[in-house]
């Protein structure tokens, strides 16, 4: 009798994921004083100074208005070297460039680049002789966790005041800087002012000198485009004019930019060209997204909001044409405005509802591939909000309109982002900096899974080999949330193909058998028993045969997966070729078991 040389056992993992609903906590928000800025000259020609965000983390777009069209340049240097107002001969000089602006003055946009981290920084704009007022800003760390503030419409006059609409907007801005002075942004969702024509509304706007502190996001909204001067006040990086593009007498374009492990695009979406939405975020994503973690899209009009805005025509418009396209590329989370009252979704993917047993107003989602979190922000200004519609729309988890400010802090981790929705102002239940609505959106463990690292270690077949590898690159097997059965949850899916290549001409058997280990969540579990699978051939091939189903234990009162079992084979003398085994996974477990994520470590063995 002959004998085989058996191939040493090839442990391959894969996780098997049971998802229900989790629970988290909201966090209270602390309080605390911003301390950056100082002004320091008199009169100047020049108003309106944005420090805007760079192309990246090391540099600022500065954006001003000057009465006068001389050449001006933009100073900077470290903050502990200007002593008393004197800029010390080492600052740096960048001239600005700029033109004529529609209202008659004169704008300038420089950009302040190769900052150093976790450095304060004091500029002014002008040039020698008259320089405008000094400022002061500090980049922070350029990795690692980090918060922005997520600011509705403030669309300064649209209440008729444009006083009293300035002065909630910069309540807001102060109260949101002073409970996160670490704030790294202050991003706009759009409507920066109700008339884009009155400079009068846009100084009103610009009334906060935080605008010149902590970097500004501006967002494109339908009341920004009756001039060109939201792209004369605020400077964006890495801007594509000819993608949502705007008019001869309409500001335009789609911008994108990282920050620390965030890859932000900012569309305009007062263009309804979506296609060219969708092959510049198509292309920014192909080139930048490996650049990110996470994906963070913004555009003014929401198409999963709660007010009379969200069934407009092109807002339907926009609903049809773009969810499905930001699942496929990825985005984790989508900010937008426009309807001046509180929504957020459920987790959307193309378009639909992800998962349909998510609850309304879960603290904490968890999304698999394609799953989007949509926020739309109501009024940071108090100057206007819209009333809820309540026709049951199927996107919305939370929706809230009480008829004051709210501010948005996003905190942004490795694992999380959490969206936390607060009262600038009080009711007359709630204090100030109470919270409206909070989640956290983390993504599914997929990517990084043992699976995918084991794939790649596997090399080619060469002839004369025997060799097997999980197909497919994710290597985690999601069975989505468990449906109530009554007396139990049931789950199901498939795990990642197998793919068997034995060319020995030997003909010498395999087989590939697995066993699942018990499932679960924390300190909570249950038995890996309760899962069970029929194999299948997905691709025949060198006399491949499947093994036998295997009931889960729930409805067989067997042992399940818990034990070895036969995912496979090929007999003595089999032929040479490729296979490729599957398996369909049946989950049933028993109704008492506690809400949770679930995973387990099912482990695949060949023996040849
Ligand atoms: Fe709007």
């Amino acid at each position: 009798m002959s004998t085989h040389d058996t191939a040493p056992s090839v442990f391959r993992r894969t996780s098997v994921r049971l998802a229900t609903v989790a629970v988290g906590l909201a966090a209270v928000v602390g309080g605390a004083v911003l301390t950056a800025g100082t002004a320091t000259a008199a009169t100047s020609p020049y108003s309106d100074i944005v420090l805007g965000v760079g192309g990246d983390d090391a540099s600022r777009l500065l954006t001003w208005y000057s009465a006068v069209n001389t050449d001006q340049v933009v100073q900077y240097a470290k903050a502990s070297e200007v002593v008393n107002g004197t800029f010390p001969a080492s600052a740096k000089t960048v001239t600005a460039t700029g033109g004529a602006t529609t209202s008659g003055e004169f704008n300038r946009v420089a950009t302040l680049a190769g900052l150093a981290e976790n450095t304060a920084y004091t500029y002014r704009v002008g040039t020698d002789g008259e320089w405008s007022t000094a400022y002061s800003f500090r980049t922070q760390h350029f990795d690692g966790d980090f918060d922005f503030l997520f600011f509705g419409d403030p669309q300064i006059g649209s209440s008729g005041n444009t006083a009293n609409d300035a002065a909630g907007w910069t309540d807001t801005v102060n109260v949101a800087t002073q409970a996160y002075p670490d704030a790294e942004m202050l991003f706009s969702a759009g409507d920066q002012v109700e008339k884009a024509t009155d400079e009068t509304q846009y100084a009103a706007f610009l009334q906060p000198d935080q605008l010149r502190q902590i970097p500004f996001v501006a967002t494109n909204g339908n009341h920004d485009v009756g001039s060109k001067a939201y792209e004369q006040h605020f400077a964006t990086p890495n801007t594509d004019r000819s993608a949502g593009p705007g008019t001869a007498t309409a500001s335009g374009g789609d911008y994108w930019f990282v920050h620390k492990d965030v890859l932000f695009l900012d569309i305009n979406s007062n263009s309804l060209d979506d296609a060219s939405h969708i092959a510049w975020m198509t292309q920014v994503i192909k080139d930048h997204g490996d650049e990110a973690t996470w994906k963070v899209l913004a555009f003014h009009h929401s198409v999963y909001s709660a007010g009379p805005h969200a069934t407009d025509a092109d807002v339907v418009k926009r609903r049809a044409d773009l969810p499905t396209v930001i699942s496929q590329l990825g985005v984790d989370l989508v900010l937008q405005g426009h309807d001046h009252s509180y929504a957020r979704s459920y987790l959307m993917h193309n378009g639909d509802k992800a998962d349909p047993a998510e609850q309304p107003g879960a603290d904490s989602v968890v999304a698999g591939p394609g799953g989007v979190l949509y926020v739309t922000a109501n009024s940071a200004s108090g100057s206007k909000y819209y009333d809820l519609q309540n026709k049951g729309f199927p996107w919305l988890s939370v929706q809230n309109q009480e008829k004051v400010r709210n501010y948005t802090a996003v905190e942004i981790t490795d694992d999380t982002i959490n969206v936390k929705t607060l009262r600038s102002q009080a009711t007359s239940t709630q204090a100030v900096n109470s919270i409206v609505d909070s989640v956290t959106l983390s993504h599914a463990p997929a990517e990084t899974s043992d699976g995918q690292t084991v794939q790649v270690t596997v090399p080619d077949a060469a002839p004369g080999e025997f060799v097997w590898t999980i197909d497919g690159s994710n290597g985690l097997v999601d069975l989505g949330t468990a449906t109530d059965q009554g007396d139990h949850y049931a789950a199901a899916g498939a795990i990642n193909p197998i793919r068997v290549t034995d060319t020995r001409t030997s003909g010498t058997p395999w087989s590939i058998s697995g066993q699942v280990g018990d499932f679960s969540a924390g300190d909570r579990s249950f038995s890996g028993s309760y899962l069970g699978w029929t194999p299948r051939l997905v691709q025949a091939g060198g006399g491949a045969q499947a093994g036998p189903a295997v009931a889960s234990g729930f409805v067989a009162g067997g042992k399940g997966l818990s034990v070895s079992s036969l995912l496979g084979q090929a007999p003595d003398g089999h032929d040479r070729g490729t296979a490729k085994l599957g398996a369909d996974l049946d989950l049933e477990v028993p109704i008492d078991v506690s809400d949770g994520t679930y995973q387990a470590t099912l482990t695949l063995t060949a023996l040849s």
